[in-house]
């Protein structure tokens, strides 16, 4: 039986396996930002150019930090609220950890149901009634009538939810774990069939070119900041939730190495959905953009005019509904756990409760993208839909803050046990400590204080 449905965290469950674990973890960091924004970025500030910063970037600042949430979790073998208070003589890095679980567990997961909940409905949609439409070019109309029904919007807001609820109530081996290691490889394998129909389209090589085609002189100020807010989204970093799956990784299993796996998968990934989403929109004479036009209004359009575009038009939904759901698991994994550890409820409870007072946050958000009369968006905050509003809020301003003291943490307070906890005890060479000191230290707190400022913006 898992530790965890008792809440005693002296018998705390870890990963199956390896391999289960780095599954879950690039389950959470493969999500809705590898396949909308990413590519975008990309074909935005100059191809292979800005591939290259941002694997500079995530290579120094991003495995940094999380290598930085791993050594705390596994040490602490709890999850964040829990791990700063018993990592910290003071106690008052604990604040960190709250701001880090309100914004994973809480906000970004409130928000990111409702759109996991919109990948449900495209699904059953691209089936039925939506290629006629997008064959139209209706996709846009579609998408507007969609989230102007409350009740429709809301149902699949609580479809997903209580899906995540369900594999959470698993456990972290046997729900999470589990759940991820069918869906990761699933989730490719559709990437893949995407990416053949995509370049054997006629055309394709304008999208490719696109794409991938390197010019620095697309490089600015503007695409460093750009990869490295978007390194930081993508890795899930920041948000508790590193330093909660870290806490259930076995003390003979080796971080760098780890972090290494998970890295790589998710820029593999993120640019694979670059090769299905540019050649298939060129080749159909669509300038793709970003974010939710292009997921759900631009790209059924593209998937309209090809022969069979509702079966992949579907594929390509369930895919997306794979990405979001391995990263709502993680995002909810970090406030149960929390429940568990700190306020000693059962798992059943925690799920229960939590998953209760997410879906209720999230409701404004879903019923937020309707449009008023006057062609604003019907629940806003200073101007943004609320949906927005949390976005911002936990992206921009209570991420960057958890991950600039969580580097102060272990790179200063806590260092002696970090650099500890990256060797096992001093049993295995990390060759890397120096560099890794020197960023954690100086380099990353210094490069996310600079995202925080610009993200300031409203
Ligand atoms: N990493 C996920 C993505 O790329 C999003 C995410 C952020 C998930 C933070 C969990 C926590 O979409």
């Amino acid at each position: 039986m898992s530790s965890e449905s008792t809440g005693l965290s002296s018998q705390r469950e870890n990963w199956g396996s390896r391999f289960g674990f780095i599954m879950a973890a690039a389950g959470s960091a493969i999500g809705l930002g590898n396949i909308w924004r990413f590519p975008y970025l990309v074909g935005k500030h100059g191809g292979a150019a800005f591939v290259l910063v941002y694997l500079i970037l995530i290579a120094v600042v991003g495995s940094t930090v999380m290598m930085a949430e791993f050594a705390i979790g596994r040490a602490s073998r709890k999850s964040t609220v829990g791990a700063f208070w018993v990592l910290s003589d003071t106690h008052s890095w604990t604040l960190v950890g709250w701001i880090a679980t309100a914004a994973g567990g809480f906000i970004i997961l409130s928000y990111y149901a409702v759109i996991g909940g919109w990948t449900i409905k495209y699904i059953i949609g691209s089936l039925t009634d939506l290629m006629p439409m997008a064959a139209e070019g209706k996709s846009g109309e579609v998408f507007s009538a969609f989230v102007s029904n409350s009740q429709e919007v809301v149902l699949y807001q609580v479809i997903f939810m209580a899906l995540t609820m369900f594999i959470v109530s698993g456990g972290v081996g046997k729900g999470i774990e589990r759940a991820c290691k069918v869906m990761m490889p699933l989730l490719f394998l559709i990437l893949i069939v995407l990416i053949v129909r995509s370049v054997t389209l006629t055309g394709a090589e304008k999208g490719l070119e696109y794409y991938l085609k390197p010019d620095f002189s697309k490089l600015s100020g503007e695409s460093v900041l750009d990869a490295l807010g978007q390194g930081f989204f993508s890795l899930s970093l920041g948000m508790s939730i590193m330093i909660t799956y870290g806490s259930y990784i076995s003390k003979e299993e080796n971080l760098a190495n780890c972090a290494g796996w998970i890295i790589t998968a998710d820029t593999l990934i993120a640019l694979l959905a670059g090769l299905a989403i540019f050649p298939a929109a060129f080749a159909m004479g669509v300038e793709p953009g970003s974010g939710a036009g292009l997921t759900f209004i631009t790209l059924p359009g593209v998937f309209a005019k090809m022969p069979f575009g509702n079966v992949f038009s579907a594929l390509f939904f369930v895919l997306l509904f794979f990405a979001a759901i391995t990263s709502s698991m993680s995002l909810f994994e970090v406030s149960v756990s929390h429940c568990i550890d700190d306020l000693k409820w059962t798992r059943k409870k925690s799920i229960l409760i939590m998953g209760f007072l997410i879906t209720l946050l999230g409701i404004p958000s879903a019923l937020s993208l309707a449009t008023t009369p006057e062609g604003n968006p019907a629940i806003a905050i200073a101007g943004k839909s609320f949906l927005d509003a949390m976005d911002i809020i936990s992206n921009n301003v209570m991420m960057p803050l958890s991950a600039i003291f969580t580097c102060i943490f272990a790179g200063w307070a806590w260092y002696d046990s970090a650099r500890k906890e990256l060797t096992n005890q001093d049993t295995i060479t990390f060759k890397l400590l120096p560099a890794w000191t020197v960023c954690v230290r100086f380099v990353a707190p210094v490069a996310i204080a600079v995202i925080f400022y610009m993200g300031l913006k409203w």
